[in-house]
């Protein structure tokens, strides 16, 4: 008889406390390539939510397993003929769906099977936390700032949300690097907090004008490079505070985190900007750079976060851990005001099957 697991399933489009349920569901069987993973720890992140809702890049076959992300586990078997892997390694499955890809199970499941190449060793001197968050917002960091802006030692970068995940995760690369960063914030109690990690300047909108203060800090002209993942009129204000030639490149959209207000989902450029001063708006979409980027960028990549968290030169925040059977407490955790942590679905790897509740 098939052994069963428990895995997070939504029947359809909706609001998450409507349609997700726990059921169970026979382990997979690892093919060809691939290995089955013990999941020990998957976040909650928001996008998470966002393909529930049908409001994410792309939408999977309902019923789904959700959380199309990340996690970390212990693999337990291997195909046939899988390579460069043991059983019992502890790997990072980084699962974000390609786009345009195949599509992929959720991580929001006890065991998964997983194609060999997009599993990471990871030592166990990173715990559940870090491992498990080791490859969306790490590597989102490392590709804005390496990859896709390619900012140099001394330059200037400006970056909105830098409270965020990303946001401090860019705090802390930047100063490893050397580049200068001018640190937007909403909230006072946030200035410090981005300076103790390292931030150069820290603008906070309660108190102050973005494009006045950019323009003090870094001269009249502007910045060359900016992130920017909130959108909406500040969105906006970061591309007037871009110099002649400078670019933004937009990640999120966190003035409206459940894409409800189109006003704030746009982001109002001046035509003029762009024409006479040749200024650059443009987006970034992790799941879009995996559909592009080849398999040895990927493995380079994520081997790069690997070593910056593990020698301690990023610090991934602590996540709030739920036993699976709390997933409703875990989902509205990720969304309340100022939750502070990432909230993490945890399996009770231990205790008999039988003994768990579906
Ligand atoms: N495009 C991609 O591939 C990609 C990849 C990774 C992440 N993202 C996006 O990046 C963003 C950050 O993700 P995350 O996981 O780092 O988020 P997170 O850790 O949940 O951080 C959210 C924080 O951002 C700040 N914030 C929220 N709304 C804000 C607003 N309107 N103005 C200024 N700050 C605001 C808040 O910090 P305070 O409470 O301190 O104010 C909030 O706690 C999200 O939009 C996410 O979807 C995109």
């Amino acid at each position: 008889m098939p052994r069963s697991m428990r895995a997070l399933v939504a029947g359809e489009v909706g609001e998450p406390d409507d349609v997700l349920r726990l059921e169970s569901r026979p382990v997979p069987l690892a093919e060809a390539g691939q290995a089955l993973v013990r999941v020990t720890a998957t976040p909650v992140h928001a996008s998470d939510l966002h393909v529930l809702r049908g409001r994410y890049g792309f939408s999977p076959e309902f019923p789904t397993v959700g959380g199309y992300m990340e996690c970390v586990g212990r693999i337990e078997a291997l195909g046939p003929g899988t390579e460069g892997l043991r059983i019992g390694e502890r790997v990072v499955d980084a699962a974000i769906p390609a786009v345009p890809g195949p599509r992929v199970d959720g991580t929001w499941q006890e065991y998964l099977v997983a194609d060999a190449h997009r599993l990471l060793p990871v030592p166990d001197r990173l715990s559940d936390s870090e491992a498990c968050q080791l490859a969306v917002n790490p590597l989102t960091a490392l590709l804005l700032v390496t990859r896709e802006l390619d900012v140099q030692p001394g330059e200037w970068l400006l970056q909105t949300a830098a409270g965020s995940t990303v946001g401090r995760l860019v705090v802390q690369l930047a100063g490893h690097l050397g580049i200068r960063t001018i640190n937007v914030v909403r909230r006072r109690d946030a200035v410090e907090e981005i300076r103790a990690l390292g931030g150069d300047e820290v603008i906070c909108t309660e108190d102050e004008d973005l494009v006045q203060r950019v323009a003090e800090i870094a001269g009249p002209a502007g910045v060359r490079k900016a992130t920017d993942c909130v959108a909406g009129q500040l969105g906006a204000q970061v591309s007037q505070a871009l110099a002649p030639g400078g670019e933004v490149v937009v990640y999120g959209a966190l003035s409206t985190h459940r894409q409800t207000d189109p006003a704030a989902l746009t982001i109002p450029v001046s035509a003029r900007s762009l024409i006479y001063e040749t200024k650059v708006v443009r987006g970034f979409w992790l799941n879009r750079w995996f559909g592009a980027a080849s398999p040895a960028d990927v493995l380079d990549a994520l081997c790069e976060v690997r070593s910056l968290v593990v020698n301690g030169v990023l610090t991934i925040p602590e996540g709030r851990p739920f036993p699976l059977e709390r997933f409703a407490e875990a989902v509205s955790f990720a969304e309340a005001p100022a939750h502070g942590a990432k909230p993490l679905l945890v399996f009770d790897v231990g205790r008999p099957e039988d003994d768990r509740q579906v």
